[in-house]
C-alpha cells in the first residue's frame, strides 16, 4: 500500500488519482501526513497565484426561496425565517460601498426567487457593470434555464456560482425534494460553461448521508467538469430544517478536502468559506493555508444579514462591511499571504 505522501506526491503530479487510492485520502491523516499535504498545495497555489488572495464582495440580495432542500435555513417551508428582499438601489449601494473598499468582485446570491425576473436580474448586472466596468460580477441565484443564463451573461455577468451538492444520486435524493435532481443540476453547470461564464460547482462537507465513496464521486465529477471556482465548506445544520441536530462537518475533513482540490485543481479559485470560519476562529486562515485563495467577506446591509441565516451559528452577521474587511485584511496578513486588489479571474497558465 502507498503511503499518504507518496499519494500526495501523485496526485500533485497527475491531478487524479484511481478511485481507491482517492478514497485512501479521505481519512487517516496524522498531523505530519496533513502538513505535507498542506505544504504542497501551498506550493502549487502559490505556482499560480503567488501570495494573492482574492476578496469577492457577497450581497446576499434576497432570502426568499422557492426551493425547500433539507439542509438550508432559508428553504420555503421554514416560517421562522424573516422574509427580505434588497431593492436595486440597495444593492448598487452595497457596491458602492464595497468599490470603495477595493472589491473588484460582487457575488449576488440569493434564493431562487421568482420576484427578481430575468429582466430585473439583467438590469441590475447592467448598471452595475456600466459604474464599475473594472469589476466582475458573480451571480449566484440557483437553476435557471439556458435562455436565461445566456441572457444574464449577455447583460455583462462573468461567472456563475452553483454548488452541485453531491455527484452521488441517492445522495442528492437525500438531501433535496422530488422536485429537484442531480441531473438538472449537472445540465446546468454544463450549460452555465458552455455559454462561457466562470463556473462553480462545490458540496457541504460531513453532509446527512455523505459517505467517502460519495466524496470520490464528486472529485471525480469536477475532474470531468473542470470548474473554474470550487466552493466547499462544512455543513452546519440549522435549527428549523428537516436536518436539525445533525452533527456537523469538520474542520480537519474540510481542510484534508481543500488541500486535495489544489493538488488536483491547481488554477481553481477556491474559497476559505464563511461556514468554515463559523466550525473554527481560525477555519478561514487555515483554509488558506490548505490552498485555498479566496475569501468571500459580507457586503450586505447589517440589518438583512441576520435573516440570510442558512445554518446555525453564522459568523460576521452584526458587522459593518468595513469591519469585515478589516479583519479580514488582518486575518489573511497573519498566514503571510496577501489581499489583492484585484478581479482575480482564473488563469490559465503558470507563472514560473
Ligand atoms: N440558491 C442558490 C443555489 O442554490 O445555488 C444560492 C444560495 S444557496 C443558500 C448557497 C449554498 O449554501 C448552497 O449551495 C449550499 O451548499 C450552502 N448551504 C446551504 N445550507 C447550508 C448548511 N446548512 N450548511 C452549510 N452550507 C449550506
Ligand atoms: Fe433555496 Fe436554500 S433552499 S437557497
Amino acid at each position: 500500500m502507498k503511503t499518504k505522501k507518496q499519494l500526495v506526491d501523485e496526485l500533485k503530479k497527475e491531478q487524479i488519482l484511481p478511485q481507491e487510492e482517492l478514497v485512501e485520502l479521505l481519512s487517516g491523516w496524522d498531523h505530519e501526513e496533513e502538513e505535507y499535504l498542506y505544504q504542497q498545495a501551498r506550493q502549487v497555489r502559490e505556482s499560480v497565484y503567488g501570495k494573492d488572495v482574492y476578496l469577492r464582495g457577497l450581497i446576499e440580495f434576497t432570502n426568499y426561496c422557492r426551493n425547500d432542500c433539507y439542509y438550508c435555513g432559508i428553504r420555503r417551508s421554514n416560517a421562522h425565517a424573516q422574509r427580505y428582499r434588497l431593492t436595486k438601489d440597495q444593492i448598487l449601494e452595497c457596491c458602492e460601498q464595497g468599490y470603495a473598499l477595493g472589491f473588484r468582485t460582487f457575488v449576488l446570491q440569493g434564493g431562487e426567487d421568482g420576484y427578481f425576473t430575468d429582466d430585473k436580474i439583467c438590469s441590475i448586472v447592467q448598471e452595475i457593470k456600466r459604474r464599475y466596468p473594472d469589476c466582475a460580477v458573480t451571480l449566484s441565484i440557483g437553476e435557471k434555464s439556458y435562455d436565461s443564463y445566456k441572457a444574464f451573461f449577455d447583460a455583462g455577468a462573468d461567472r456563475y456560482l452553483l454548488r452541485h451538492e453531491t455527484a452521488n444520486c441517492e445522495h442528492y435524493r437525500m438531501l433535496h425534494p422530488r422536485q429537484l435532481s442531480l441531473e438538472n443540476r449537472k445540465q446546468c453547470l454544463w450549460n452555465l460553461k458552455e455559454i462561457g461564464y466562470q463556473v462553480g460547482c462545490g458540496m457541504m462537507v460531513g453532509s446527512p448521508g455523505q459517505k467517502p465513496e460519495y466524496l470520490v464521486e464528486d472529485l471525480l465529477f469536477m475532474h470531468e467538469l473542470k470548474p473554474h471556482m470550487i466552493g466547499i465548506g462544512p455543513f452546519i445544520a440549522h435549527k428549523d430544517t428537516p436536518f436539525a441536530g445533525q452533527k456537523s462537518g469538520t474542520l480537519d475533513d474540510t481542510l484534508h478536502l481543500l488541500g486535495i482540490l489544489r493538488l488536483m485543481f491547481p488554477h481553481a479559485l477556491i474559497p476559505a468559506t464563511t461556514a468554515l470560519g463559523t466550525i473554527h476562529p481560525s477555519g478561514r486562515e487555515k483554509g488558506i493555508l490548505a490552498g485555498a485563495n479566496v475569501v468571500m467577506p459580507n457586503l450586505s446591509p447589517v440589518e438583512v444579514r441576520g435573516k440570510y441565516l442558512l445554518y446555525d451559528g453564522k459568523i460576521c452577521t452584526g458587522d459593518e462591511a468595513a469591519e469585515c474587511r478589516l479583519c479580514m485584511q488582518r486575518r489573511i496578513e497573519k498566514t503571510g499571504y496577501h489581499v489583492k486588489v484585484a478581479r482575480g479571474d482564473y488563469k490559465q497558465r503558470l507563472i514560473l
